[in-house]
């Protein structure tokens, strides 16, 4: 064991895509992998956080020392956030499904002759934004993700303003970088004072980085 910067902290981490059910046997999901956000979990608990990994599915194994809680549907993720508070430190990075199905069908849509079905769509909570402007509850420091194809940096201090989060650390997912699915991951994290941008790394070392920054920002205090 090395250093433990976060002993006595407890660190909610959010990991993977959502599950949105269209009826019981087809739902709306997203390529994300679950492997940054599960990194990060891992690298928290290895600087000695408590961590509560808040996780739709994924194939990613239970990162080792964390309290893994697994969700379906961004309303089931904001739930469990919630339910974990207080935590000292959140760190968003599932990808959120935007949108569910208005009406989720309790029996299989059937194919009856009538042409396809339409399919009504309503937003999801934002569960950085809640966390975000959480009150007194609010954690800390809240750290959200943003994934973004060009303009970056720009879009990505917009988005901090926006969620109310206090970093983001945004990440270029033009096609042909290979960030989703892929291992490696080009960051800029963007704070209310600046941004630094990293060089390529592993996404276990985007996430031992992040985890140090995190253990500095709360010495600091
Ligand atoms: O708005 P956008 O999805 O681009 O923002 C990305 C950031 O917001 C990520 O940190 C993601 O985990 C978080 N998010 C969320 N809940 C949503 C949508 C995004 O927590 N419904």
């Amino acid at each position: 064991e090395g250093p433990q910067p976060l002993a006595g902290r407890h660190a909610l981490v959010t990991s993977g895509p959502t599950h949105e059910p269209i009826d019981p046997v087809r739902y709306i999901a997203n390529r994300s992998s679950g492997k940054q956000g599960h990194a990060i979990a891992a690298a928290l608990a290895r600087l000695g956080a408590a961590v509560t990994l808040v996780s739709g599915p994924t194939r990613q194994p239970d990162p080792a020392g964390c309290r893994v809680v697994h969700v379906e549907t961004a309303r089931e993720m904001l739930a469990a956030c919630e339910a974990a508070l207080p935590a000292d430190v959140a760190v968003c990075a599932a990808a959120v499904a935007d949108w569910r199905v208005a009406a989720e069908a309790d029996r299989k849509l059937k194919k009856d002759g009538s042409g396809p079905p339409a399919l009504a769509l309503t937003e999801n909570p934002d569960i950085l934004a809640t966390l975000s402007q959480a009150g007194p509850r609010r954690p800390a420091l809240v750290v959200g993700f943003a994934a973004e194809t060009g303009d970056v940096l720009a879009y990505a201090a917009a988005k901090r303003a926006r969620k109310g989060c206090d970093w983001i650390v945004a990440n270029d997912v033009s096609p042909g970088t290979g960030t989703f699915g892929g291992s490696d991951n080009t960051v800029h994290l963007i704070r209310a004072d600046g941004s630094d941008s990293w060089p390529t790394m592993s996404k276990e070392a985007v996430a031992a980085r992040l985890a140090e920054a995190i253990a500095g920002q709360f010495e600091r205090r």
